[in-house]
């Protein structure tokens, strides 16, 4: 119930991480303790895949621009600098992932830390940033029949007025981790956030969208969430594969219960199925049919294994880097 494996048996071990434009070899690449606790208050971060295709001996990174337009974003809005612009950053992941001669399945995080004021809680406005990209093995669960047992969070989501969610921040997810811990002890897997008014938001680290009445229902931007890259991907895909109309609107608790399919979705979590919230089963508790189709189509596009959609997948050069 991790989203991300902790065994150190894997199939895949990267040689190298990204730091200020140099790879570096993974076990060189420290800071020091004093700089931890502090420095991760304001830092940012990117959740990245790219999934590897072995017929066509390929690597594709999944919308690796928009996520990397997105990083830019966060650093903006927690008001930090880095001395590498966009585009260096975005060349940064596919030279580590080339680097690493990356045959497998991987998550990647770009992320930045402010370096200086490393005791200093009230990280001035421009400080300068570290900037570092990490990549590890994942093992994908697409096309598989599944389904997860949710509870609605009795800790509300953080909010535009408190800790903005569209930041993408390391300290946001407190607020998730508290909803993780409630919803292990009440006996289930995850939790489902309301916000302080009683309003459908997200998952800890997903988005959420619900299939009722024929149509994809899910919240919008604006209801304190993630402008998640994956939940762009479903607004898309939801009208050419299923042929029905999304509805970006509030969703009460009580309609989560009254869903005909319901699922989160995110980089991480790819397209995961809801199949119980409070105990309450959604869709027979099984992996409903709509829910499917989303499953096996963005499989496929993130594979590459259609032609649909090339634009949201970057190639990686397969060039060799040394250190
Ligand atoms: C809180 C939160 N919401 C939504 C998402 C989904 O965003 P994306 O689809 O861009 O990965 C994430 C992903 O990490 C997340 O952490």
């Amino acid at each position: 119930m991790s989203i991300f494996p902790v065994s150190s048996d894997v199939p895949f071990k990267p040689r190298f991480l990204w730091r200020n434009g140099h790879l570096v070899p993974w076990n060189e690449a420290t800071v020091h303790v004093s700089s931890i606790g502090h420095a991760s208050i304001s830092s940012v971060f990117e959740g990245i895949k790219a999934y590897w295709n072995a017929d066509d001996e390929q690597l594709y990174v999944f919308r690796l621009e928009e996520h990397i337009d997105r990083l830019m974003e966060s650093i903006r809005l927690v008001r930090l600098t880095t001395r590498y612009t966009r585009d260096e950053i975005l060349q940064g992941v596919l030279d580590l992932l080339s680097a690493n001669e990356t045959r497998a399945d991987v998550y990647i995080r770009p992320w930045i830390y402010a370096t200086a004021h490393v005791r200093e809680m009230m990280v001035p406005a421009g400080t300068d940033c570290d900037v570092v990209i990490d990549t590890w093995w994942f093992q994908s669960r697409m096309l598989e029949e599944r389904g997860v047992r949710t509870i609605v969070s009795s800790w509300s989501r953080i909010d535009e007025s408190s800790m903005p969610p569209r930041i993408k921040a390391f300290s946001n997810y407190h607020n998730s981790r508290l909803g993780v811990l409630e919803a292990r002890s009440r006996g289930s897997e995850w939790p489902i956030f309301l916000d302080r008014r009683g309003k459908v938001t997200e998952g800890p680290a997903s988005c959420i969208a619900m299939i009722r009445r024929g149509m994809l229902i899910t919240p919008p931007l604006s209801s304190g969430i993630l402008d998640s890259i994956t939940r762009r991907t479903v607004l898309t895909l939801a009208p050419e594969i299923l042929g029905i109309p999304v509805v970006e609107r509030e969703i009460d608790r009580t309609e989560l219960y009254l869903a005909d399919e319901l699922f989160y979705m995110g980089t991480g979590w790819e397209i995961l199925p809801i199949i119980e919230v409070d105990d309450l089963q959604i869709a027979g508790g099984a992996m409903g049919p709509m829910t499917r189709r989303l499953d096996r189509a963005y499989h496929d596009i993130v594979r590459g294994l259609t032609h649909a959609h090339d634009e949201w997948r970057s190639i990686t050069p397969r060039l060799r880097v040394s250190a």
